[in-house]
């Protein structure tokens, strides 16, 4: 096939540099959002006077007829193409002749690409806020059946105040409601349409970029024809939003990882989500949080890759931007299929609140509480602080936790205990009493919830 640029050459391009040199294989995922970006191209032309009425209605159908068939099947990716952007200008012009030719007036693929993408990631990023949206019902849901389930809360993986499930997994809610609103903030800056800037310059034509801007759904256009052609910053910008999303999802993955294990057993995952050993019968194996967790370096990875591919570059294009897209296409791919398998299994996780609750009677997590109850005898907290130590000691030189030591015991270490005590240091009262805003007491829990169900409900609450 020959290059639509093959007039300056004299012999065709070398076939491994010419494979080398293709996107096709690839960027044929922006067929769409290609094709639409030249139906508002040709309108704006005969808009202008550039192309005639009949020319453009020539145009947009032989393009409209392209994107039904590759949508039905009837036409296949020319793997010849050097891109997604030749491959349809040249199909076009196969089916309608020379007319075809004419528009790729006042244009350039190096705008065409840097609109496409902005196009096809604008889509993409609706569709991850709406899989986070997803996922927050899912744990909205698992929290309200949990609101006072008691489990141990952890620093350094050690036990170490009560807390309850609900406010366990209501922090993972907040953090992904910060992702959804920063896709959403990225894709704002985003939105800002490149078409037009046409190599880098500009163009001689009396081209109208605002009504291409406003026809294809941007709030503006690109100020500085060069900075159009030439920045993926917002690619970078969106990558960055989902390597902090994987982030979250890789944290939340671990702990579900840790609580099915038999260490722990704080959950069991439903079978659907689960997999078996090739040589141990009794396995059930945690794989799509592990998974997730293993992808979440990938993601980085396509984070990495498109910084670094940029960091050199003069301006305007170069061809190393066309690694932009395999590395967005990863991370978009990733992220949505790691969401789509984490909300099912939020969703069909069961929560075993008896063993929770049998772990939080471990581990002497009620000892600030303890040290609370002589504060509010008067005692200054540090002094509190290191009789309570001293108490936990001598309960495991003894074998007991804090709610079996004789209150004649206690005494001997202060004479401010009384029978009372044990009431305070019940787990349940442990977890009520935490009243402060935030915290994990009943009060503040059922307003997380309200927060979480406002901001699914579009409300916004920030
Ligand atoms: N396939 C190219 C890319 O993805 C399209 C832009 C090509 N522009 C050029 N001047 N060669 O970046």
């Amino acid at each position: 096939m020959e290059k639509m640029w093959a007039g300056r050459f004299q012999k065709n391009l070398d076939k491994e540099a010419d494979d080398f040199n293709s996107s096709i294989h690839f960027d044929c995922k922006m067929y769409k959002q290609d094709i639409k970006g030249s139906i508002v191209h040709a309108m704006m032309l005969a808009s202008k006077g550039i192309i005639s009425e009949e020319e453009k209605e020539s145009i947009v159908d032989g393009l409209s007829g392209i994107l039904s068939d590759l949508e039905n099947g009837k036409l296949d990716f020319d793997p010849d193409a050097e891109d997604i952007h030749m491959f349809v200008e040249s199909e076009l012009t196969k089916r309608i002749g020379d007319t075809g030719k004419k528009l790729h007036t006042a244009r350039s693929r190096n705008d065409q690409v840097a609109l496409d993408i902005r196009l096809y990631l604008r889509d993409e990023a609706k569709e991850i806020g709406e899989l986070i949206k997803e996922l927050l019902k899912a744990i909205k849901d698992q929290a309200i059946k949990n609101k006072t389930t008691i489990m141990p809360g952890y620093t350094h993986l050690q036990r170490a105040q009560p807390i309850t499930f609900a406010h366990h997994i209501l922090a993972y809610a907040f953090m992904l409601t910060r992702d959804y609103l920063r896709i959403e903030d990225a894709v704002k800056r985003m939105n800002q349409s490149p078409i037009g800037s046409c190599a880098l310059a500009g163009t001689t034509y009396d081209t109208d970029r605002y009504f291409e801007a406003c026809q294809l759904g941007f709030d503006g256009i690109t100020l500085n024809s060069i900075d159009g052609v030439s920045d993926r910053d917002f690619c970078v910008e969106l990558l960055s939003d989902f390597s902090i999303l994987m982030m979250h999802l890789s944290r939340f993955s671990e702990e579900i990882v840790l609580w099915s294990s038999w260490e722990f057993k704080f959950i069991e995952l439903d079978d659907g989500y689960t997999t078996g050993s090739s040589i141990m019968p009794q396995k059930k194996n945690p794989d799509m949080a592990e998974l997730v967790r293993g992808k979440t370096g990938r993601v980085y990875g396509d984070l990495i890759a498109l910084l670094t591919a940029l960091k050199g570059l003069p301006l305007a294009y170069n061809k190393d931007m066309q690694e932009d897209k395999e590395a967005i296409f990863d991370a978009v791919e990733t992220v949505k299929k790691c969401l789509k398998v984490f909300t099912p299994m939020t969703v069909t996780m069961k929560v075993l609140a008896g063993n929770m609750y049998a772990a939080a009677q471990k581990g002497f997590i009620n000892a600030t509480d303890l040290a609370d109850y002589l504060v509010k005898k008067g005692v200054p907290f540090r002094t509190a602080y290191k009789t309570v130590g001293q108490i936990v000691a001598f309960c495991i030189s003894e074998n007991l936790v804090l709610e079996s030591v004789p209150i004649e015991k206690y005494k001997e270490f202060s004479q401010l205990f009384d029978n009372d005590l044990y009431g305070e240091i019940s787990l349940e009262n442990c977890v009520e009493k935490r009243i402060s805003a935030g915290g994990t007491g009943l009060e503040s829990i059922e307003y997380q919830l309200k927060f979480i169900t406002e901001f699914i409900n579009e409300k916004n609450i920030y």
